[in-house]
């Protein structure tokens, strides 16, 4: 079959890797994907011009697409294809609705008794105000839509509270993605994400994850798109696995199709693992970046003819089973960010450490690869326990050099 994977991140690199794996994959092209992918050929594109993308998806002849990042989802694209004739992994802009609105996922989870934080929705300042004066701090405050990862405010004061709803609701601090917000109670625990697959009714999920969205060490300074992860984390026992499968995982499966939006794709699970039990922190409409280059690292069998069966409603079970080893991914990053950062600078990958390695923000140039991004790359070991997952990928990271390489040196260290 030929395979189209829109995207361009280490993600994508990760899911391009292993669907190369598949003996059904013939040949995989990536719009617009990265200087990473030796198994695919890049497609120039935009992945927002859904008309152009199914164009180029046909004169490539391609069988199936698997549409990874968020934007592309909720912008239509899996409708597109499918309208094409292309079958495709990923939701419809419908059902991609449990990610690109916080407002309907939180209804759906109250509608369907689906465990999560207590939450009122607002899209007026005066009520969202009077809310605040009764509501216990802190307070979490999140943008509808899309935000980049931005849009979720924990106010510690009535003050920082009041000014996150006027900065969303008045003076469109998101745009349109803050033109409703939510205001909701602040859990407290370990977080973990799981990533499944689904065909809308049965679902497999991935080893749990735990990523370290701060980009200072010890959870210090700016939330990034995701510094680092350890796969799977020890606060995701088997209990709780449980739990969240019968309470969580199906009931969400169920509430979708009854709402006529049977999500056929990757549901990743944002969980906060509270002494009452899991709870949903937010859904993802799509794999994570970078818990998709651990958790890939951690099962046995073949991600694209899982995707497939996604996608023709015969999911099973037993698809992808899990290898039950540890997974340390190491993010490196521009110094910087996700502040400015430089960037043109050259790069250099040692060749045992490339094997380990995910691009992301990389460019070939004809003096070879250089920085361009935020993130530029990753780097992902695995190991029988977490301790040698870790020191094998640190150690990985030391073969990689860029002018104002950063990483976190403590990724996975909490849960040692
Ligand atoms: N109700 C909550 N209580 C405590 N922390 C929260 C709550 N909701 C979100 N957070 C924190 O904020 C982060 C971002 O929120 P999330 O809902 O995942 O939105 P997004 O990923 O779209 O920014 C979470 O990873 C979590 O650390
Ligand atoms: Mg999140």
């Amino acid at each position: 079959m030929n395979i189209l994977v829109i995207g361009s991140g280490g993600r994508e690199h990760a899911l391009v890797k292993r669907i190369a794996q598949s003996p059904l994959a013939k040949k995989i092209y990536a719009l617009p994907g990265n200087p990473g992918m030796r198994e695919a050929a890049a497609v120039p594109g935009n992945p927002m011009d859904n008309a152009d993308t199914v164009k180029k998806a046909i004169e490539l002849g391609i069988d199936f697409a698997v549409v990874a990042p968020d934007d592309p989802l909720a912008n239509g694209l899996v409708d597109a294809l499918e309208e094409g004739g292309i079958p495709c992994f990923g939701p419809s802009r419908q059902a991609a609705q449990l990610e690109s609105s916080k407002v309907f996922a939180k209804e759906l989870m109250q509608k369907y008794q689906i465990p999560t934080a207590r939450f009122r929705a607002f899209t007026q300042v005066a009520p969202a105000l009077a809310y605040l004066n009764d509501h216990p701090l802190p307070a979490v405050i999140k943008a509808d839509g899309l935000a980049k990862g931005k849009g979720v405010i924990i106010a510690e004061s009535l003050q920082e509270a009041e000014d996150a709803v006027k900065a969303m609701l008045q003076d469109k601090a998101f745009g349109e993605s803050g033109s409703r917000i939510i205001i909701e109670e602040f859990l407290q625990g370990p977080e973990v994400s799981v990533l499944t697959l689904t065909d809308g009714e049965n679902l497999v999920p991935l080893p749990s994850a735990m990523d370290h969205k701060r980009a200072g060490e010890n959870d210090t300074g700016l939330n990034t798109g995701g510094m680092g992860v350890i796969a799977p984390t020890p606060f995701y026992t088997e209990e709780v696995a449980k739990e969240a499968m019968d309470a969580i995982f199906l009931p969400t499966l169920k509430a979708m199709k009854a709402e006529g939006r049977v999500f056929r794709g990757c549901i990743f699970f944002g969980l906060m693992i509270t002494d009452k039990g899991p709870r949903v922190l937010e859904y993802n409409a799509r794999f994570g970046d970078p818990e998709t280059q651990a958790v890939l690292e951690l099962v046995e069998g073949d991600l694209l003819a899982a995707m497939l069966a996604c996608r023709k409603g015969a999911l099973k079970a037993d698809t992808l089973k899990s290898t039950g080893k540890h997974a340390c991914c190491v993010v490196l990053a521009s110094k910087g960010y996700p502040g400015q950062f430089e960037t043109g600078f050259p790069i250099t990958v040692a060749e045992e450490v490339a094997p380990f390695v995910h691009y992301a923000g990389v460019k070939q140039t004809d003096q070879g690869l250089v920085t361009s991004g935020g993130r530029v790359m990753s780097v992902t070991c695995t190991g029988d326990t977490l301790k040698e997952a870790r020191d094998k990928a640190y150690e990985g990271v030391k073969g990689v050099h860029f002018t104002g390489k950063y990483f976190r040196r403590d990724i996975g260290a909490s849960a040692l």
